[in-house]
């Protein structure tokens, strides 16, 4: 653990069937005036909001809705809830949902009483937030982003036909607390259901692959990307499997609540790239990590080659006899690539919408950075016309 940090989490997780039961008490820290937000029409099929309301009902809470909410988030819904929040003098914001959901949720707290344009202040320019923010909490529907444990936010501005993301000050934005019960996600379609493990498998390896010190992070990430693996394949065959959705439930939390990232060097480029194949495509999140990762691992691995190794056989059980180095590399990227194969993740861009006229504006608009190879344009445009 050579790179110094400081830590403090201010998420308090509430996990498992009754996990909802807490949230009377927790409403009782709040003032009367309560912005919930939410999705399409997804927890009203299930239940969640009419038992949610009750809640909020019984504890004599004013609740404006904020309904509606896109996959993909877009900056209008953000200055909505944002005008909501200042009229209704809101003293806490429910996101009920996705990642889509609270990242909207947060980017609603920043922008209610920023002063000036809250999109180029604090997403375009990264503004450090100075003005007044109201507390946010989640009840997760769906395992993924884990935006229930994190200060991120990642909003499309259609208009401008770009997806950024922030992450806030940790302290000052993540949920204050987080109701998590698995059963809420048998409901998730499949499709959500395995772009969420393939967001929550590249967050792993984005954390992972940066640095070539012997750092505890490390052997945690392989960890939990080993326990994915395993509860993946569960879910797939009985999606109501309990403890298989509980486990990937908890390695998503994990995966990005910035624990398993302290004293990391790190590469979020296959973030940045699907970021804006997500602004021209508007393809789900986790769907489009999955077709770019490989490709993105075949350009750089070169430049990493030792830790693709040690990724290939402790991640991917790569045997390795008589193998190179860079061949037992490539294997255990293979697998990583049949695995998401395994799951139904489709293979190509093309499959989720994007054209080949699409994928020069996609690699001119993706923030450049990489971590063992460095990326300009020019490379994130040779990574996306190898998976199109
Ligand atoms: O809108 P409803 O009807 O609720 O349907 C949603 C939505 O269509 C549905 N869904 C969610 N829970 C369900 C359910 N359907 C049935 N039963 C349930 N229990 O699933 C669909 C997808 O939901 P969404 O919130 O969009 O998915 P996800 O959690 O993957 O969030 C994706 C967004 O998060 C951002 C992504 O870029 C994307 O915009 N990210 C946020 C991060 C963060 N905060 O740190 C990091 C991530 O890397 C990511 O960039
Ligand atoms: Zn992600």
């Amino acid at each position: 653990m050579i790179h110094d940090f400081t830590f403090c989490h201010p998420t308090k997780i509430y996990f498992g069937k009754k996990a909802l039961e807490n949230l009377p008490a927790e409403l009782n820290n709040y003032g009367k005036n309560i912005l919930l937000v939410y999705g399409k029409n997804s927890i009203k099929k299930n239940g969640l909001y009419d038992r949610i309301m009750e809640m909020l009902r019984a504890a004599g809470k004013n609740v404006v809705e904020l309904s509606g909410i896109n996959s993909n988030p877009r900056y209008t819904q953000l200055l909505e809830g944002a005008r909501l929040v200042r009229e209704n003098n809101v003293d806490l914001i429910l996101a009920v949902g996705g990642g889509s959901v609270i990242d909207c949720s947060k980017g609603i707290s920043a922008a209610a009483y920023c002063e000036g344009d809250p999109w180029e202040r604090y997403y375009v320019n990264q503004e450090p937030v100075t003005n007044k923010v109201v507390p946010v909490a989640s009840v997760l529907t769906m395992a993924g982003t884990a935006s229930e444990m994190n200060s991120g936010s990642v909003i499309t501005n259609e208009e401008q036909k770009l997806k950024l993301g922030r992450v806030y000050d940790l302290e000052m934005m993540s949920p204050r607390f987080s109701i998590l019960n698995p059963e809420y996600t048998y409901t998730v379609p499949k499709i959500q259901m395995i772009s969420g493990i393939a967001d929550v498998f590249s967050h792993l390896m984005e954390q992972y692959f940066g640095g070539e010190d012997d750092c505890t992070s490390d052997y945690l990430l392989e960890g939990v990307m080993l326990s994915l693996i395993n509860a993946s394949r569960k879910a797939l065959i009985n999606p109501e499997d309990y403890e298989a959705r509980s486990n990937i439930m908890w390695c998503a939390t994990m995966g990005l609540n910035k624990i398993l990232a302290l004293s990391k060097e790190q590469d979020w480029e296959v973030h940045m790239i699907e970021h804006q194949l997500g602004a021209y495509t508007d393809c789900p999140h986790g769907v489009g990590l999955a077709i770019i990762s490989p490709a993105y691992y075949r350009y750089i691995y070169t430049y990493g080659l030792p830790k693709f190794v040690r990724y290939a056989q402790n991640v991917w059980k790569v045997d390795g006899k008589g193998m190179t180095d860079e061949e037992i590399a490539l294997e255990g990227i293979r697998r990583l690539e049949s695995f998401f194969r395994e799951l139904g993740i489709p293979a190509t861009l093309r499959e989720v919408g994007a054209t080949e006229e699409m994928l020069p504006l996609i690699a001119k608009s993706t923030i450049p950075g990489g971590g063992y190879r460095q990326m300009e344009a020019a490379d994130i445009l040779e990574v996306l016309k190898a998976c199109y």
